[in-house]
């Protein structure tokens, strides 16, 4: 039988490069990507096997960034709820988020809220987006929140406990920009998740590579730890 690519996880990384080597700000990069987010959203909204699209928009290492950078993304993602929560609804996508959200402004959060309530009903694929997202962070607050509970930590507790778990195992995790790492990334769902870098930058990419890395997946053979 051959892989079901149900769970797709991205860790779009690029923007600054591609718009580096135009000789563009970083932050053009940035909103060349957010473009092409909407593009691989509706793309996948249609394939067949795409159930979750979990993308990695803003890390907990990312507030690190020169404050200009940082205040933009922020404004660039508001917009972009603000504007496509249409295209949300059009596409049958229902959006959602994991991380912290304590730490973004009020109007941000206010927004991140009306996006999800508006789109709770749509059933053709979820788009996860992670902000101000860190695995290690996630994995720390279940074993917390387990505690406090007086709960035994094992493994099944903590698959139940972790934010993402209600997305279910990462099937594929892509890694655009030629970076070979995690970088802290859904690490608790991709145990099993088959692994894919490709050099190119993240505004370059196109639902053409997607279904070039899906064929890939599909010749894979993934044992589970058996034989
Ligand atoms: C990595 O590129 C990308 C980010 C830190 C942010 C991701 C944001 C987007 C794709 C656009 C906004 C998203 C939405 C959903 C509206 P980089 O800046 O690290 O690139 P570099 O490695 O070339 O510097």
């Amino acid at each position: 039988m051959s892989n079901i690519a149900r769970h797709i996880a991205i860790i779009m990384d690029g923007n600054g490069r591609w718009a580096t080597e135009r000789g563009l700000k970083r932050v053009k990069g940035h909103e060349k990507g957010a473009e092409v987010v909407r593009t691989l959203t509706t793309y996948a909204s249609r394939h067949p096997e795409i159930e979750v699209l979990t993308l990695y928009a803003f890390s907990t290492e990312n507030w690190k960034r020169p404050k200009m950078e940082v205040d933009f993304l922020m404004r660039l993602l508001k917009n972009y709820l603000e504007k496509e929560t249409s295209t949300y609804l059009k596409n049958d996508v229902r959006f959602e988020t994991i991380g912290d959200l304590s730490r973004f402004s009020k109007g941000l959060r206010e927004q991140i809220a009306k996006t999800k309530e508006a789109t709770r009903h749509c059933r053709k694929l979820t788009q996860v987006l992670a902000l101000n997202y860190g695995a290690q962070d996630e994995i720390a607050r279940a074993a917390q929140a387990l505690c406090a509970g007086g709960r035994e930590i094992t493994v099944e507790s903590l698959e139940q406990t972790v934010e993402s778990a209600k997305f279910g195992p990462v099937d594929m995790l892509i890694r655009t920009g030629g970076e070979q790492r995690l970088s802290n990334f859904l690490l608790w769902q991709s145990a099993y998740a088959e692994l894919f870098f490709t050099p190119t930058l993240w505004p370059d990419f196109t639902p053409e590579e997607l279904e070039t890395l899906i064929d890939e997946f599909k010749r894979r053979q993934r044992r589970f730890g058996g034989i």
